[in-house]
């Protein structure tokens, strides 16, 4: 309430783009307090708990990738709430993004239009972050996800070769990685998402998942990917069996549309990624056909228009075992992952439901 009345009519007044990277600043400083910022907005509840493979998150809400793209607030995310956070999309090379301004509020729709294209510091430095981070403070208190995009400048053949620079880069740090082929905003990327390129990615990434594994005595990653919504479901079901046959951990559905204005209240001729409200019922769509296609043996994190426990209850029904939420959280504010999990329980008190996997899938 308190957000919505005063806090946000005052982010909201100024650009768009700097407001986020101001409030981002900020965050980033509140790491001090982190565990008072837990004590307000987190919310305890085995019920709440889901895997995903290997992955075991404390509630099934995580934050969106886009929202912090070099990880610069990390220590912060727990605070409110989050089971589980994804950084980036990180690119091998540090680049600029598009020119700006180039993210646009609609609130009139709930949404947001947004062509960043990939501006982030490069897989080096944002490794180096990390790296300061661990020597500092130990193991994060939520798994970490980084999503990988491919660098602007580099060609569609050379492409897997630059994703695979970031993933060896930040494999000591992520828990999981994301291969994000559907960022509307950088050109040519969702040619990734056909078949053949796809099952070449994956297959290099995989290989190098094996062997930095065997080399650090460890455990392979889960590998991702991240789906765009502006596809038919045939399109889908080649992507889900490159996806099963390369074992990714999982998909990611959906990324932002490039399409769908129509359904738009708010006049705005802007290009981009269009997220938040008009996006959720196809996100879930995605999920959904996702889950019946794979008889549920594929994780999938559902994304898309998540604003209230609601919308991620609908998600997990669908199919999803996890949601994040990214244009929610703006417009929504700090109580928002809170409130999504309280709202959680109180449905599965409603269903009788004993815990949230038993969801997962439910009306699918
Ligand atoms: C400002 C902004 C930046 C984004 N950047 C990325 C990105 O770097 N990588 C990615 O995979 N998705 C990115 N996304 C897409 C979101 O992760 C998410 O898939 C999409 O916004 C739908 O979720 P939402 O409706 O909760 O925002 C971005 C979205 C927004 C609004």
């Amino acid at each position: 309430m308190i957000y919505k009345k005063f806090v946000r009519p005052l982010l909201f007044l100024k650009d768009a783009e700097e407001t986020h990277e101001q409030t981002l600043s900020l965050l980033s400083w509140l790491g001090f307090f982190e565990a008072a910022l837990e004590a307000l907005f987190r919310v305890e509840d085995s019920r709440l708990e889901v895997s995903l493979g290997p992955l075991s998150f404390a509630n099934p809400v995580g934050l969106a990738a886009g929202f912090d793209k070099n990880g610069k607030a990390i220590a912060v995310w727990p605070g409110f709430g989050f089971g589980f956070m994804e950084i980036g999309a990180v690119t091998a090379q540090p680049q600029p993004g598009q020119p700006k301004p180039r993210l646009f509020r609609l609130p009139g729709d709930q949404a947001l239009i947004n062509r960043l294209g990939f501006n982030n510091e490069g897989a080096e430095a944002i490794a180096a972050k990390l790296e300061a981070l661990r020597a500092n403070g130990g193991p994060l208190k939520i798994p970490l996800g980084i999503n990988i995009g491919r660098t602007k400048v580099v060609a569609t053949k050379d492409a897997a070769a630059d994703y695979l620079f970031t993933f060896e880069k930040l494999f000591p740090y992520g828990d999981y990685f994301t291969l994000n082929v559907s960022s509307p905003n950088t050109p040519e990327l969702r040619d990734l998402q056909q078949r053949d390129h796809l099952d070449t990615l994956l297959a290099v990434v995989q290989t190098k998942n094996r062997e930095l594994a065997a080399r650090r005595g460890g455990k392979e990653k889960p590998v991702f990917v991240k789906v765009a919504p502006d596809m038919d479901f045939a399109q889908l079901d080649e992507i889900i069996e490159v996806a099963e046959s390369r074992q990714a951990a999982g998909i990611v559905a959906t990324n932002a549309t490039a399409f769908l204005r129509e359904k738009l209240l708010t006049k705005i001729d802007e290009p981009g990624g269009l997220s938040g409200e008009p996006i959720k019922a196809l996100s879930t769509a995605f999920v959904r056909h996702i889950y019946i296609a794979t008889k549920g043996r594929l994780p999938i994190i559902g994304v898309g228009g998540v604003f209230t426990a609601e919308d991620a209850y609908d998600k997990i029904k669908a199919g999803a075992s996890a949601v994040q939420i990214l244009t929610g959280f703006v417009y929504e504010g700090p109580a928002a992952v809170k409130r999504i999990n309280q709202g959680l329980v109180e449905l599965m008190d409603r269903d009788g439901a004993k815990n949230i996997r038993d969801v997962v899938g439910s009306q699918a």
